[in-house]
């Protein structure tokens, strides 16, 4: 069998790429400039949103991990269901729950969603919430400065360790029992941003400064980083509504893994190196 891997350069998709390795599966694992992916993998250059790119990237493909697509899915299926794919397992969002038509990032994976279950192709969809890894924009400025500026630093979520992802995406992939299931993932706790710093200083033994902004502040840095205003307004009030209360926290990860869920503490252990 051979499973597909599409954003195999990412936070998950490479782990799901390392993940299915170690379990001696076969992996064709796909990317637009492909960069160091593990020797044992069939690396195809292809853009998903350009049909005529995709060459013979589905040939003899049984299952597929599929991100999100901005563009271009419908194209993608087709192509997928004609060259025989059975599954696909779908990294959609939290936000997909939440059919707010002013929620961009909610649309646009409703939009993939129904887009695969209307292929004719199994499917799981894998809903996460926030990823740990989103930290990691605060890498260069703890490093230049010892401290970072965090618009709503009060505010919580339940963030979720991408090997986590990666993993319920390999058993989903690779277990029977998944098909048309609907995982909603968080981490299995709820932080505050300012706690988030807090646990990296603790795993890089250094002590860090933290600047909460709000109001005017807190939307100039959010539009500097999402330029999209619509993305600025969702995150403005996704981090009201989590000023007040803790944030969603899922089970799903120890029912499907049969483990809880890794904490923040551990996602930063694993990630000391970056932020030094
Ligand atoms: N960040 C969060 O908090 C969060 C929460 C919930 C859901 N999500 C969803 O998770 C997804 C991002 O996952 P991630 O963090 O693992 O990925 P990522 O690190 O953002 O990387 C994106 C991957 O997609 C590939 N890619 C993008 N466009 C492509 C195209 N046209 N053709 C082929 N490959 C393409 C890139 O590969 P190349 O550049 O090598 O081509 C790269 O491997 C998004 O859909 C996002 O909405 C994120």
């Amino acid at each position: 069998m051979t499973v597909l891997v599409t954003g195999a350069t990412g936070n998950v998709g490479r782990a799901v790429v390392e993940l299915l390795v170690g379990q001696g599966v076969s992996v064709r694992a796909v990317s637009r400039n492909p960069r160091s992916l593990p020797g044992e993998v069939d690396v195809r250059s292809a853009d998903l949103t350009d049909p005529a790119s995709l060459g013979d990237v589905l040939a003899g493909v049984e299952k597929v991990y599929l991100y999100t697509l901005r563009s271009g899915v419908d194209s993608f299926l087709a192509a997928a269901r004609a060259a025989g794919v059975r599954q696909v397992v779908l990294l959609s969002a939290l936000a997909a729950g939440d059919d707010d038509p002013d929620n961009a990032i909610a649309q646009m994976h409703l939009r993939v969603e129904r887009a695969v279950a209307s292929s004719g192709i199994s499917w799981t969809f894998l809903r996460p919430g926030p990823f740990a890894a989103n930290t990691l924009h605060w890498a260069t400025s703890i490093k230049d400065s010892g401290g970072v500026r965090i618009p709503y630093a009060q505010a919580q979520n339940a963030s979720i360790h991408e090997l986590d992802i990666a993993e319920v995406s390999v058993a989903a992939l690779l277990e029977d029992g998944h098909a048309g299931a609907t995982y909603v993932l968080t981490g299995p706790e709820s932080l505050t941003q300012e706690r988030h710093v807090s646990l990296i200083s603790e795993a890089i033994g250094k002590s860090l400064w933290v600047e909460d902004l709000t109001g005017d502040d807190a939307r100039a840095a959010l539009t500097e980083a999402f330029r999209s205003p619509e993305l600025v307004d969702t995150r403005i009030r996704y981090y009201e509504q989590t000023l007040s209360r803790p944030d969603f926290v899922s089970d799903t990860t120890e029912k499907v893994l049969g483990r809880p869920g890794r904490t923040f503490a551990q996602w930063a252990q694993d990630h000391r190196a970056d932020f030094r």
